[in-house]
């Protein structure tokens, strides 16, 4: 392809885009770079109808990023509590509080610059480098391999990156950006691809050779791994719960947990999981089980309830009906609504 027929497949998508763009809350016509940032760390590996409502509420409540340096982390991850993957929310509170205060609340307008930010990777720094500061970089996400591997044919990662950057026009490379998910997103689907809708239908060579669903060739699968554990519900007189912090490092690091064994491949037998328990009780298996997938394994949790009101020697009895007041993943409250409604206390979750 040389630089002309580029250039027209440029031109081509942003005048679909012009037409057909989604309106999404963070595209305005100045772009704030706060908003950028927020919406494309809220976008990694996350859908954008889960994204919106979460991204209106940061906004609302937190509309600059000195409103959220200054907050405390623990309001953050409550406020993304639901919407998973929580290292992206203590990366955010990091970055705004370096944002401020290294860099007298500005974002650096390079890639290479907000590479050095906490949570910035290679596709999120381009694509706020593109989107807020109109730098004519290539931000490759999910769609935009799917879109140009099917284009040409291409199967591996590498090429991809190397045929996106050449695309990206020297106008309006957010535009482009964009206009590149959009495509993805709306037209160049994962399965049922709206091909008569795309504006490169005719230099598409995936489509031309009647390919379009080879593309982009799939890694083969690894099964994920089922890990069990046993949470333990444990409940005081009054009906205060009690709860804990995970380690700051890890899965869920920082948020509030049901206190429970480890989770590991081997299901616990009934005596390990008592030696594993928080304290000595007489516990009550309750019926059922709590499913909840995370990337890398399935988890497979039963329930056990006791009564006490020896005071936890860690974490802290969580008051009737107060659940809602602590940064509770969505594992957590799986295992509080089904411990609530196995025991029968309504209520409590709201
Ligand atoms: N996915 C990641 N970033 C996006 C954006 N800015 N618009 C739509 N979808 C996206």
């Amino acid at each position: 392809m040389n630089g002309r027929q580029r250039k027209r497949l440029a031109e081509r998508l942003l005048a679909w885009y012009a037409c057909n763009r989604r309106d999404l809350p963070w595209r305005e016509a100045t772009p704030d770079p706060y908003r950028v940032w927020l919406s494309e760390i809220m976008l990694q590996q996350t859908t954008v109808a889960a994204v919106i409502p979460y991204f209106k509420a940061f906004t609302e409540r937190w509309p600059t990023t000195h409103d959220l340096a200054a907050v405390d982390l623990d309001d953050v991850l409550h406020a993304w509590q639901g919407l998973g993957y929580y290292a992206r929310a203590r990366n955010l509170h990091r970055c705004a509080r370096v944002v401020v205060d290294e860099r007298k609340g500005r974002f650096p307008d390079t890639v290479a610059g907000l590479r050095e930010l906490p949570g910035i990777g290679p596709y999120t720094s381009a694509a706020i480098a593109a989107i807020a500061f109109q730098r004519p970089a290539a931000a490759v996400d999910g769609n935009v391999v799917r879109v140009l591997s099917r284009f040409a044919r291409l199967d591996t990662r590498a090429e991809i990156e190397s045929l996106a950057k050449t695309l990206v026009p020297s106008g309006r490379p957010g535009d482009f950006a964009q206009a590149m998910m959009d495509l993805g997103a709306t037209v160049c689907r994962p399965k049922a691809p709206d091909c008569p809708a795309c504006p490169w239908q005719a230099d598409c060579q995936a489509h031309a050779a009647d390919r379009v669903g080879a593309y982009p060739v799939k890694a083969p699968k690894t099964e994920k791994p089922t890990r069990h554990g046993v949470a333990f519900w444990l409940r005081r007189a009054d009906g205060a719960v009690w709860l804990r912090k995970r380690p700051e490092t890890g899965l869920l690091g920082g948020m509030t947990e049901v206190p429970s064994t480890d989770w590991r491949e081997p299901p616990w037998t009934a005596a390990e999981a008592r030696a594993a328990a928080p304290i000595k009780a007489p516990w009550r298996a309750l019926p059922g089980t709590v499913r909840h997938t995370f990337t890398h394994f399935h988890l497979v949790l039963d329930v056990w309830a006791a009564d006490t009101d020896l005071p936890p020697n860690e974490g802290a009895w969580s008051p009737p009906g107060g659940l809602g007041n602590y940064a509770l993943p969505t594992v957590m409250k799986k295992i509080a609504r089904h411990a609530i409604e196995q025991e029968g206390r309504q209520g409590e979750l709201e």
